[in-house]
């Protein structure tokens, strides 16, 4: 039997990200209505997408997934964490931010974090994953791929930025990657 499970969001592109992710199982995933928009309040990824995923789905009373993800630095006391998109109005301004705020620091460690959440149509979350992936802050842009803050994100161990590599590569190592990877057997497993 198939089973409908709203994406709390309204952008097309992360739908079809996590129907990509999630094609092997049979839920059917759809976008939340547009006039739904859940401000993201928490303080935390894991309490942004707890509380997407629960409103969602009590509006509709269906099954709803969110998810939640930034960049932390650890020179900038973890900044801009829940706040990544919200850090200036593009990703250039974004990016700029962050360069000048990090200046010369010797202590360019990052990584990005991302968590999921699944609540039944009550509003009860019934499972979280999270993903994390280590790296580091460039002080200037490399690669034209991907989005938001690749550019100065670098794997040591790949020798690339994330948006230098193809997507495929990105997903299997991502934050968002490790995340999907995590939900999908304990998806599979939802007694519903
Ligand atoms: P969200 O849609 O509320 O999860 O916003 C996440 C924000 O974090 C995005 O707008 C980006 O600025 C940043 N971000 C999250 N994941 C990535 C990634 O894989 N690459 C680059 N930026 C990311």
């Amino acid at each position: 039997m198939t089973k409908k499970l709203i994406v709390a969001t309204s952008n097309s592109g992360k739908l079809k990200e996590m129907q990509d992710y999630l094609q092997d199982l049979d839920w059917q995933l759809e976008l939340q209505p547009k006039e739904l928009e859940i401000e993201e309040t928490g303080t935390t990824f894991l309490e942004n997408a707890c509380l997407k995923a629960s409103a969602v789905a009590k509006a509709l009373n269906l099954w709803a997934i969110a998810d939640d993800s930034g960049l932390a630095i650890e020179a900038l006391n973890g900044s801009p964490g829940v706040y990544s998109a919200r850090y200036g109005k593009t990703n250039e301004e974004r990016i700029n931010r962050v360069l000048k705020e990090l200046e010369n620091n010797p202590n360019r460690k990052a990584k990005f974090m991302c968590v999921i959440a699944i609540s039944n149509p009550q509003g009860d979350i019934m499972l979280t994953t999270e993903g994390t992936c280590e790296g580091e802050i460039l002080t200037e842009i490399k690669g034209e791929g991907g989005f938001g803050y690749d550019p100065i994100f670098y794997l040591p161990e790949k020798s690339q930025t994330f948006a230098q590599m193809s997507l495929a590569e990105k997903q299997k190592i991502s934050h968002r990657g490790k995340a999907f990877q995590a939900l999908i057997p304990q998806l599979k497993n939802l007694k519903i």
